[in-house]
């Protein structure tokens, strides 16, 4: 029996509520199915206003236009993460800068932040790796001793904390996935977090083609025109229904994920002493996400043989990013190899477990037993 690495989740809720969505006759976006996420996000999260898009990719793109990122400015960034963390400010012609990520967690390393600060810095997006939260205290303080805007890629984060707050809303913006590979999933959509009320009127706008269509739907304005720049950003209703029957499963579905993890952790945690393979780091001051389990091989052959002797055995482990600082593309930016030593050296060793809401004990227990039987061989 084949072991994938991800299998999309019904939580049971998502038949009724498209019904209801069905039933509603408003299939657009911000009808009843949308305003009640975008509610339950907010009440989650405790941020002032959370906007429902096509994507996290978009919600990054909007962030970038709220910010007024254009040709010259310059946005930090991790190279260890995916394209749209910069791609996004990439698109209104900035410079992007790549920040290598910490040893430990694999995130921004806020230890580098200051020296990587020029004039022209104008944004810094985190990345909240595998759900566990950055070092935003020193983060946050750098930034605003510098004017510089913070952006929280929480991707993979939706849920975790840190230091109590949850992550996503400790930066001036946040952007969420909801693509079928994320904790809650509606197959492609994301939201973004406004934490700053001076931003929300202008989001909204962003997200509605740079129209005020939002304040028209809201009886402010008698008829709604073009005011600003924007694009068609805005999640459609149908998948708003089946996010919501997602989301109100959250304590649930965190729960499965917690056991799978903490399942993992314990079973592979001797590896780590009998053969040096790396374990995902959690401080103790951030409350993960339970977003991904992976190991850190001890270099690259290693993990290509593991990846081929999983394989024959039907289990699906695979490795993630491709560092963006060396890519094709961010090389023509002006990325050169031996930027980011850490995110070159762990790029080449990582490797996803399979993870998925409805994995069992006994699935874990063959992977499990797969990579000892490796490096028992
Ligand atoms: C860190 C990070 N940011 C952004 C994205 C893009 O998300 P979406 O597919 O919702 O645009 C991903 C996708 O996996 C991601 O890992």
């Amino acid at each position: 029996m084949q072991i994938p690495f991800n299998k999309p989740y019904l939580t049971g809720r998502e038949t009724a509520c498209l019904e209801r969505a069905f039933a509603n006759l408003q299939f657009a976006g911000d009808g009843p199915f949308s305003r009640e996420c975008s509610r339950l996000i907010e009440k989650i999260l405790g941020c002032p206003r959370a906007l429902l898009t096509t994507s996290c990719t978009h919600a990054l793109e909007m962030a970038a236009l709220l910010l007024r990122i254009g040709p010259g400015d310059e946005v930090i960034a991790p190279s260890f993460t995916f394209v749209s963390t910069l791609n996004a400010f990439v698109l209104r012609g900035a410079k992007p800068v790549f920040i290598d990520v910490r040893p430990d967690t694999l995130n921004f390393d806020e230890r580098q932040f200051a020296a990587l600060i020029t004039p022209r810095t104008r944004a810094a997006v985190v990345v909240h790796y595998a759900g566990v939260g950055c070092e935003m205290d020193a983060i946050l303080a750098t930034a605003a001793a510098h004017g510089i805007a913070v952006v929280e890629d929480n991707a993979h984060g939706f849920g975790g904390r840190y230091r109590g707050r949850p992550l996503g809303t400790l930066g001036w913006l946040g952007a969420q996935s909801f693509h079928e590979t994320k904790n809650f999933s509606c197959g492609e959509g994301g939201a973004l977090l406004v934490n700053r009320p001076e931003f929300v009127e202008r989001a909204e706008i962003i997200r509605e083609k740079g129209t005020n269509r939002s304040r028209f739907f809201r009886g402010e304005v008698d008829k709604y025109t073009w005011v600003d720049v924007g694009s068609s950003y805005v999640m459609g209703d149908i998948l708003a229904a089946f996010l919501l029957a997602q989301l109100e499963e959250l304590d649930d579905i965190q729960a499965r994920r917690r056991r799978i993890w903490e399942y993992y952790s314990a079973g592979l945690r001797g590896l780590a002493s009998s053969h040096g393979v790396g374990l995902p780091v959690v401080p103790a001051h951030c409350a993960q996400a339970f977003h991904m389990f992976y190991l850190l091989t001890r270099d690259g052959a290693e993990r290509a043989a593991l990846i081929r002797q999983l394989k024959a055995k039907d289990i699906h482990a695979v490795f993630h990013y491709v560092p963006l600082h060396s890519s094709a593309m961010g090389v023509r930016l002006g990325g050169r190899a031996g930027q980011c030593p850490v995110t070159e050296d762990i790029s080449g060793r990582l490797l996803r477990l399979p993870f998925f809401n409805v994995l069992t004990g006994a699935e874990q227990d063959r992977v499990i037993a797969e990579i000892m039987a490796f490096y028992r061989a």
